[in-house]
């Protein structure tokens, strides 16, 4: 088992890493915590597969939500509904609040913990890969609102993170895809090691290395910049072009782990066009295309360029892209909006 400690402003959170760890919840959740009583937050696809293995440990009284699967869920609707099953299951202050699941409980779950009696500790166990090497880890919590993704939410860390990888063996292959692309991000910017881990036939022997490196990489720059105001905006490298992709397709005609391998391509292309010295767009998109992820933009780039513009914040005269000059080396450059049209062509 590996162990990482992230320190942020209000303490320190301790994240496992290692196969089997869900069999160990309770001991860790006790130790950890001391808690009189639990509540297990859970989706409907996850519930059948680990919420009994973990109930079961424990023997203080155990309360369970289990939410519907899916984004769409993902609202303040559900956040309502927790706090009224954690008041209907007497939970105090002094207990504790366990998320198991993706990103989409992990988020919603963690928004309540943060809110509910202006916060009761949580224990995040992310079920997907996604949730593995990125949401569960550094804090931000929240809900989507009709207008937007993510608008509604607070920074809260998990002062527990229990990251089995065996809780992979079930995940269905697109949505293991989906979290393939945010590890292949992590070694971009910052770690060629990872690229080169994922680029063996074999990879999945070494799931817990790859997530443990991935988790280190985002507890350092987390440790740096908790609040997301600086270097925090590395990681997020494909995501700029990669939302705008996902915006033209409604949500719905591209996968997040699909939009961002696009975007990280056509970064990659952006940071070429801005003189990298080398061309890495052959490198990552054959990685990309090895793990059954696309990498052409399924839209003209003149789209692309009207739902970046329309992303855009008002006052600003300046858009930020995360470009990748040097395998491992990101940097946070920022654009002329009045030159953006030209730099979109070069994607
Ligand atoms: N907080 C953050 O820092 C952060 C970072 C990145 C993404 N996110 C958020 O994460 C969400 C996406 O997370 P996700 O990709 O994990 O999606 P998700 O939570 O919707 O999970 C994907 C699907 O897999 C199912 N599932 C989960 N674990 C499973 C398992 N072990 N076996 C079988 N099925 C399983 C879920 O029920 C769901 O149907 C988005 O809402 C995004 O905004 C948050």
């Amino acid at each position: 088992m590996q162990h990482l400690s992230l320190k942020g402003a209000y303490g320190v959170s301790d994240i496992l890493i290692g196969s089997g760890l869900i069999q160990r919840t309770a001991e860790e959740c006790i130790h950890k915590f001391s808690p009189s009583r639990v509540h297990i937050v859970t989706d409907t696809h996850v519930a059948p597969l680990y919420l009994e293995t973990i109930r079961q440990q424990f023997n203080i009284p155990v309360s369970v939500s289990t939410i519907p699967a899916g984004e769409e869920h993902k609202r303040l609707s559900t956040v309502e509904t927790l706090y009224h099953d954690f008041l209907s299951a007497g939970l105090t202050r002094k207990d504790l609040v366990i998320a198991v699941g993706g990103g989409v409980t992990g988020d919603i779950t963690g928004f309540a913990a943060a809110t509910f009696l202006r916060g009761v500790s949580l224990c995040q166990i992310p079920t997907t890969l996604l949730a593995q090497v990125d949401s569960s880890v550094g804090g931000k919590t929240g809900v989507d609102l009709a207008e937007g993704k993510n608008l509604v939410g607070a920074f809260y860390q998990p002062r527990l993170v229990l990251i089995d990888p065996q809780a992979l063996s079930t995940l269905p292959a697109g949505i293991f895809q989906d979290g393939m692309a945010e590890v292949i991000k992590y070694g971009c910017i910052q770690n060629p090691e990872i690229l080169h881990l994922v680029s063996r036939p074999d990879f999945k022997a070494d799931i817990d290395r790859i997530i443990y490196e991935c988790v280190k990489i985002k507890r350092d720059i987390v440790e740096v910049d908790e609040h997301d105001t600086g270097l925090r905006m590395i990681l997020n490298f494909g995501h700029t072009i990669g939302h705008a992709a996902e915006k033209l397709g409604n949500y719905t005609a591209l996968t997040h782990g699909q939009a961002v391998a696009i975007g990280m391509v056509a970064a990659m292309r952006l940071s070429n066009a801005l003189g990298a010295p080398e061309d890495l767009v052959p490198l990552l998109s054959s990685l990309l295309q090895q793990h059954g992820l696309p990498t052409e933009l399924p839209y003209g780039k003149q789209d692309i360029f009207n739902a970046l513009l329309s992303d855009k914040k008002k006052f600003a005269d300046t858009m930020n892209f995360i470009l990748v000059r040097e395998l491992g080396k990101a940097d946070i450059v920022p654009l002329p909006v009045s030159q953006l049209q030209e730099y979109i062509m070069t994607i």
